[in-house]
């Protein structure tokens, strides 16, 4: 006899499904699972050979078959526990095989039967709702699969005998309503950066059209304060990608009782990162903080104290908007749309280029620092800003009269101009680039005039209209006039060490 139900298995942010089938046969007594699992899965026996005993049943002595189907997905987790012990218990009769059929359940069981939440069931709950199903998931999770869909019938039992009580009608399991909706009170205000008004505009404009934006000053000047503030900036999440962040945070195990968030991520990964921890991957596939920071903002700060292989590893998400961790048996692909934020001191000791406070080992101090930052990544990176350092007459300032909400509203309004061409200006390139960004006559002499004076690359020379058609998108203009290509001139490294890893050789070179 052949007890059939349904799971799933993660790949990536989705869900895929996973039939379970479990076959009681006469012979030798054994209990096996079959079917590309892992460690965890194999352990499954263990605790459903508890969870049993713990509620008074035991295994029947005869060959047990758990078959993961099909044999060619990896599987990988705690959470086939649940609907393991559920075809079992269909086996052995206590639920009727058409629940079985009927349902895609995930979930972990404790010794005592218990039933422990498991990562990941946003994405499984969407999967039961596309093939037709109900969801059984834990109880934990039961607001965060709420989600799912208000038709989806969920149960969400906090123990297996919940589970057996409500389909023999002793104690009904009530529908999860789904968790809390945040809209983010807790980002903190532009308002409280004292001074720093070329900073805050840049963080406007990075904001505006989507640019990645490299801040180097001195420490101390409000570098990490600016990029905190950087989420405030940006428009909530539209439906579509709040489920798509929603889907990677489930998978990652960060959805507390369900509550999602409208508000950007920002993610902001110590310097002593590992790969793994940044583009994913691990013993089980999780999302690393580049796939966290879809759709928001990923905050690098001191750029030059990480590994080299993995900032360049993040070179191919800034291109492509995905990452694709390679695994013995298979490929997964994270969603990472994210906007680069980084910030870096001048040199090692902080002070290079700064009036007063000189750095101990000059130039060269300078220029190794900044060496460690690869070329390509800095090619990515559209606005590229001093941050000097505040001055106490700036923090005797009152707070500034604008805050976050008013540069949110230009932020909103610049980005529906670009909506309506249909693309960031940040990923504008090639003849788009061309069509949408020219500058007008005048514009376009500065811009020769500029090329010419500051000795500007190509790259750069693009670099600059992408910024320049942003700050006209921010002004309500729909020509890219002077004024626009003069901000965005000006918004460019200006200090010591920034001139000096101009005329330094190869990688630094591609500072502008
Ligand atoms: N412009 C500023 N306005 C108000 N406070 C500031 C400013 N810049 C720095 N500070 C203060 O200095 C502290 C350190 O700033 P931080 O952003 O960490 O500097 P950095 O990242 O550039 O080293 C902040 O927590 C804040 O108290
Ligand atoms: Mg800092």
């Amino acid at each position: 006899m052949s007890i059939r139900t349904e799971s799933a298995a993660y790949e990536g942010a989705c869900a895929k499904p996973v039939e379970v089938q479990v076959q009681l046969a006469g012979g030798t007594p054994t209990f096996v699972v079959v079917g590309l699992a892992d460690k965890a899965v194999a352990e499954s026996r263990e605790r459903v050979r508890a969870a049993f005993a713990a509620i008074g049943l035991s295994l029947p002595s005869k060959r047990l078959i758990v078959n993961l189907a099909p044999a060619d997905r990896p599987k990988e987790g705690s959470h086939f526990d649940l609907p393991i012990a559920m075809g079992l218990l269909g086996a052995l009769g206590v639920l009727p095989p058409d629940v079985l059929d009927e349902h895609l359940a995930m979930g972990e069981l404790g010794l005592d039967g218990s039933i422990a939440p498991a990562p990941g069931a946003l994405p499984a709950a969407m999967l039961a709702a596309e093939r037709g199903r109900g969801f059984i998931c834990p109880e934990a999770c039961g607001p965060e699969a709420a989600w799912a869909g208000g038709d989806l019938p969920i149960l969400a039992p906090g123990s297996l005998i919940q589970l057996i009580n409500h389909f023999k009608g002793g104690q009904v399991l009530a529908r999860p309503a789904p968790g809390e909706l945040d809209d983010g009170a807790s980002i903190p205000d532009l308002r409280d950066v004292r001074g720093q008004e070329t900073a805050k505009r840049a963080l406007e404009v990075a904001a505006a059209g989507g640019h990645n934006l490299l801040m180097v000053g001195p420490p101390g000047s409000g570098k990490s304060m600016l990029a905190a503030r950087a989420p405030g900036l940006l428009p909530p999440l539209d439906a579509e990608e709040l489920l798509e962040v929603s889907m990677i945070q489930s998978v990652a195990g960060l959805l507390e009782r369900g509550r999602l968030s409208r508000t950007r991520p920002f993610r902001a990964p110590h310097h002593s990162a590992s790969m793994a921890a940044m583009v994913g991957g691990g013993v089980r596939v999780r999302p690393g903080e580049a796939s966290l920071a879809h759709h928001g903002v990923l905050f690098l700060d001191e750029l030059p104290e990480f590994h080299p292989q993995v900032i360049d590893s993040l070179r191919q998400p800034l291109e492509t908007g995905e990452i694709a961790v390679a695994r013995a048996n298979a490929r997964v692909t994270f969603p990472a749309r994210f906007q680069l934020i980084a910030a870096m001191n001048p040199c090692r000791c902080g002070w290079a280029g700064e009036n007063g406070q000189a750095c101990a080992r000059g130039p060269k101090c300078a220029q190794s620092y900044q060496a460690r930052v690869s070329g390509p990544l800095l090619d990515r990176i559209d606005l590229q800003i001093d941050v000097p350092p505040v001055t106490p007459a700036d923090l005797a300032l009152p707070p500034a009269p604008e805050g976050t909400a008013d540069a949110a509203a230009r932020v909103t309004a610049a980005r529906e101009a670009q909506h309506e061409r249909g693309a960031l200006n940040a990923r504008l390139s090639g003849d788009r680039l061309d069509r949408v960004a020219s500058p007008d006559a005048e514009g376009r002499a500065l811009m020769t005039k500029a090329s010419e004076a500051m000795g500007l690359t190509a790259r750069a020379y693009h670099r600059i209209l992408k910024v320049a058609r942003t700050i006209a998108d921010l002004d309500g203009a729909t020509a890219v006039r002077r004024i626009h290509v003069a901000e965005a001139l000006s918004a460019r490294k200006s200090s010591q060490a920034g001139r000096q890893a101009v005329s330094a050789p190869p990688r630094v070179s591609t500072f502008p």
